[in-house]
């Protein structure tokens, strides 16, 4: 401290309360390429890390501080301690396991609700104004579980659904017609995972939908072409292919929250497919979480678009949240 004292005079105190303050609790795989892209675009001021695992945690820290003379302003911090994350405006939860090859993501649930149980109330305790993003599966249980265990209001919980299946969905759109992911149009709904529903009847590029250019795109048995098996379900083995493939999925979650997490902070107003409470929508009368066409600002979920949903995709809907519910009413908290 004494070369500080002598090189500079105090006018006061540096603040201590960064206004973009992200905690990512779990630094596994998807939660340090949540790190890598939130830090690598400038979305926060401050990325503070939690995780068990001291040794790893202290490790993952230390190498994102020795980029950040290459990137713009932000402080990175790590503590198993959840007193570091004091103050922080979203939190995004990775902790817990994943899948192995072949295994559901519902699999997961106890062994994850247990590990939350400890997780959200040291969270809320710190942040009592904070929104929280569940990432760690099965998403939509924990979702909920989150959202019960916190305490906070429904719209500052919400999980990170199928933001990440619409931009799967949207790639393998854009491949087929030979544009790019970013101008296909379409909206994957309902669970994140094998229970999803892709909103054929919305899907368009340049406002012409497909199912005028072809009435009976989607469909199961009808479609010609068979888009929903070439499409849809590459969407839902995605997940399982890359797991055989490479053990884990990281890099598109990673960038999915980044977006989101930009959005919050930017208080953009803009729309993502987030696991929210459904209850009153499409027909579903249960407090079940899963995903729909959210407004997202700095206050967490402001508005549910209430999509034109044709009786097909509401039935696909209905049956999502009822196997949802039937794994919700089977956690034991
Ligand atoms: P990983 O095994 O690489 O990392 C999990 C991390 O959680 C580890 O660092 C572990 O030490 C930590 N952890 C365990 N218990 C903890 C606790 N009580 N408190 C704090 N940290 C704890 O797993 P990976 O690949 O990062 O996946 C994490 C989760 O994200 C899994 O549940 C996975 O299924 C899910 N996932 C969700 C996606 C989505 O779209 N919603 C996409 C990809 C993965
Ligand atoms: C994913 O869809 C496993 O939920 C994870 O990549």
């Amino acid at each position: 401290t004494h070369v500080v004292d002598k090189l500079f005079e105090e006018v006061a105190p540096a603040a201590h309360t960064p206004h973009r303050k992200v905690t990512i609790v779990g630094v596994g795989q998807v939660g340090m390429a949540c790190a890598y892209s939130i830090l690598q675009q400038n979305i926060a001021s401050e990325i503070c890390l939690v995780d068990v695992v001291a040794d790893k945690l202290k490790g993952e820290m230390m190498d994102l501080q020795h980029g950040l003379p290459f990137v713009k302003n932000c402080v990175v911090k790590a503590d198993t301690d959840y007193a570091i994350t004091a103050g922080s405006k979203i939190i995004v939860v990775t902790a817990g396991a994943r899948q192995r090859e072949g295994e559901t993501r519902l699999a997961l649930v106890q062994r994850n609700v247990d590990i939350f149980k400890g997780i959200i109330p040291q969270l809320v305790k710190y942040s009592p104004d904070t929104v929280i993003m569940v990432v760690s599966n099965p998403v939509d249980v924990l979702t909920f579980v989150t959202w019960k265990l916190s305490g906070l209001p429904r719209q500052k919980i919400f999980g990170s659904g199928t933001n990440l299946d619409s931009a799967r969905f949207r790639f393998l759109l854009g491949e087929k017609l030979n544009i790019a992911p970013s101008s296909c149009h379409g909206w994957i709904i309902g669970e994140h995972g094998d229970s999803s529903v892709a909103v054929w009847s919305g899907v368009n590029v340049a406002g012409v939908a497909l199912h005028e250019v072809q009435p009976n795109i989607g469909s199961e048995q009808k479609d010609p072409e068979h888009w929903e098996t070439q499409i849809h379900k590459k969407v839902i083995d995605s997940a399982y292919d890359i797991i055989k493939l490479k053990g884990y999925t990281s890099w598109a979650i990673g960038l999915s929250v980044a977006k989101i997490v930009f959005g919050f902070f930017a208080n953009s107003r803009n729309v993502f497919a987030l696991s929210t409470n459904v209850k009153g929508l499409h027909g579903i009368e249960e407090d079940v979480y899963l995903s729909l066409p959210c407004v997202l600002d700095s206050n967490g979920i402001t508005h549910v678009v209430k999509q034109n949903l044709n009786e097909i995709e509401v039935a696909q809907l209905q049956k999502s949240a009822k196997g949802l519910l039937e794994v919700q009413n089977n956690i034991v908290f």
